[in-house]
């Protein structure tokens, strides 16, 4: 089913946020009494360095990237609790989905958004200096308590990327499914349609996926280029799996 006219938008109540309690303050300002916006899809998801890596792709590079990760997997507000390491995905769904959000959010900066947005739920973030080794700042990160996508095609991407359609009730499927006719596994990063000793099988024949990681799947057994990688289309299927936390 393909319907573009639901609109979706990926929520995560970062670890700044859980570990403040402000879980039910977000999720209050988020409501469908507020918002219009409507559950789609929730989990609780101990975040993988694969994941991280993979939603913040954009960012690889930068200064603040690697603080980055270790903020989104919960290792900076709670270093020596890993079981609390864990964000909260909601998928909402409805018309305005993604600017109704980002609104409410805020300013990606919490100084900013306490100026120029007091109220929003940024406002109730930090920013934090990053040093080097030697102490000198280097840049800063920015605890700013939710994620909210920023456009449609992100939307898709970090939905696909958290969910799996089976997450998702199906009448409120927003991007096109297939189901599978083929085994698929993996291991160190490579594909197999059979299995080798040490892969791990992430479909079989029958399981419900998003048409485009198919065709992903299908253009990589090939040997061509996909739009995207191995990585992004499997690690959903990891997410809270033993041996995938970090
Ligand atoms: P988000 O993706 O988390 O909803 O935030 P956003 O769209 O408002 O901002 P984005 O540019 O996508 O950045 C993603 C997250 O990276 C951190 N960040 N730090 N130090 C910096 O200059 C900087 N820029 C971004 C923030 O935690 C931001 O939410
Ligand atoms: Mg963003």
């Amino acid at each position: 089913m393909d319907n573009k006219k639901i609109k979706q938008t990926l929520v995560l109540i970062k670890p700044d946020a859980l570990k403040n309690s402000l879980t039910g303050y977000v999720l209050s300002q988020l409501s469908e009494f507020h918002t219009g916006l409507r559950f789609a899809g929730t989990k609780i998801v101990n975040v993988s360095r694969m994941l991280a890596e993979e939603h913040y792709a954009e960012h690889r590079g930068k200064v603040f990237f690697p603080s980055l990760l270790d903020y989104i997997m919960g290792r900076i507000h709670y270093p020596d609790e890993p079981w609390k390491h864990r964000v909260i995905a909601i998928v909402y769904q409805g018309p305005d989905a993604i600017k109704k959000i980002r609104d409410i959010a805020g300013p990606t900066n919490p100084h900013i958004a306490r100026d120029e947005k007091p109220g929003c739920i940024r406002a109730l973030g930090t920013v934090v200096p990053l040093k080097d080794a030697e102490g000198n700042v280097i840049g800063e990160r920015m605890d700013n308590l939710i994620h909210a996508s920023a456009t449609d095609s992100e939307a898709e991407r970090e939905i696909k990327l958290w969910f799996k359609p089976n997450d998702i009730p199906p009448l409120m499927h927003a991007y096109p499914t297939e189901v599978s006719d083929a085994y698929y596994y993996h291991k160190d990063n490579k594909l197999y349609v059979t299995h080798e000793i040490g892969s791990t099988c992430f479909l079989v024949p029958g399981n419900v996926a998003w048409k485009s990681d198919l065709e992903t799947l299908r253009l990589l057994q090939q040997g061509i280029p996909a739009p995207c990688s191995l990585q992004t289309v499997v690690v959903k299927y990891l997410i809270n799996e033993k041996g995938e936390t970090r």
